[in-house]
C-alpha cells in the first residue's frame, strides 16, 4: 500500500567525536536544538550519549529531529565518522538535506553559515535550489528548497532511466560559490 501522508525522517542519526564542535555547529549554524540527551551503556561494554536536536516544528506539530552518537566504547575507539571519507567516495555523495520552506529561508540559512565563516555552495537544480557546507565532522548538510512540482512525464521519464545504462545527460547546473564575504564566483549552467 502506497503512503499517501507526507513523511519526513523522524531522526537520522550519526556518530560523531567532537562533542562540542557539534554542539555549536548544530545550534548556531544549523539554528537547531538540543531537545534531548540519553545516556546508556552499550552491548559492547562502555557506554553511549545519544543526543537529539529538534529542526523545527511544522504547522502540525510534526518535529524533526537529527541526532548524534558520542560512543565511549575502547573496542571502538578511533573510528571513522566522516560518512563519504569511510565509504571512499567523494565529498557530496552521502549527505543530509533539510527542508527549506521559502527563498527567503534558504537565504537567511545562507547568510548565516557565511556569517559563520563558512564558504557555501548553492546550486541550481532546476526543480529545485540547495545550499551546502560540511559539519565538523566532514559530513555534508544541505538546505533544499522545492520550486516546482514534479510532471507526470517526468515521473515516467524516471522510470524509463531508473536501469538505462547509457542514459542521456542532462546540462550541469548553474552553481554560485559565496566565500564568507563579498559577492557570489558564478559558475554558469553548461
Ligand atoms: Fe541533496
Amino acid at each position: 500500500m502506497r503512503h499517501t501522508e507526507p513523511m519526513g525522517f523522524h531522526h537520522v542519526a550519526m556518530a560523531i567525536h567532537d562533542v562540542q564542535a557539534n554542539y555549536d555547529f548544530y545550534t548556531k549554524v544549523m539554528g537547531f536544538e538540543l531537545v534531548k540527551t540519553v545516556t546508556a551503556p552499550t552491548p559492547e561494554g562502555g557506554f553511549s550519549k545519544h543526543f537529539f536536536y529538534s529542526t523545527g516544528k511544522n504547522e502540525a506539530g510534526e518535529q524533526g529531529m537529527i541526532a548524534f552518537w558520542n560512543i565511549h566504547v575502547e573496542s571502538l575507539e578511533g573510528f571513522e565518522t566522516n560518512l563519504n571519507k569511510a565509504a571512499g567516495l567523494p565529498w557530496w555523495a552521502n549527505h543530509f538535506a533539510f527542508d527549506s520552506p521559502n527563498a527567503e529561508h534558504l537565504e537567511e540559512r545562507r547568510e548565516n553559515w557565511r556569517a559563520h565563516g563558512h564558504t557555501v555552495l548553492e546550486v541550481d537544480h532546476e526543480f529545485c535550489r540547495s545550499i551546502y557546507i560540511r559539519d565538523p565532522e566532514g559530513n555534508t548538510v544541505e538546505f533544499c528548497l522545492n520550486l516546482r512540482e514534479f510532471t507526470e512525464e517526468e515521473k515516467l521519464h524516471a522510470m524509463e532511466l531508473l536501469l538505462d545504462p547509457n542514459p542521456p545527460m542532462e546540462k550541469q547546473f548553474g552553481a554560485k560559490i559565496w566565500q564568507p564575504e563579498g559577492d557570489a564566483l558564478v559558475i554558469p549552467a553548461g
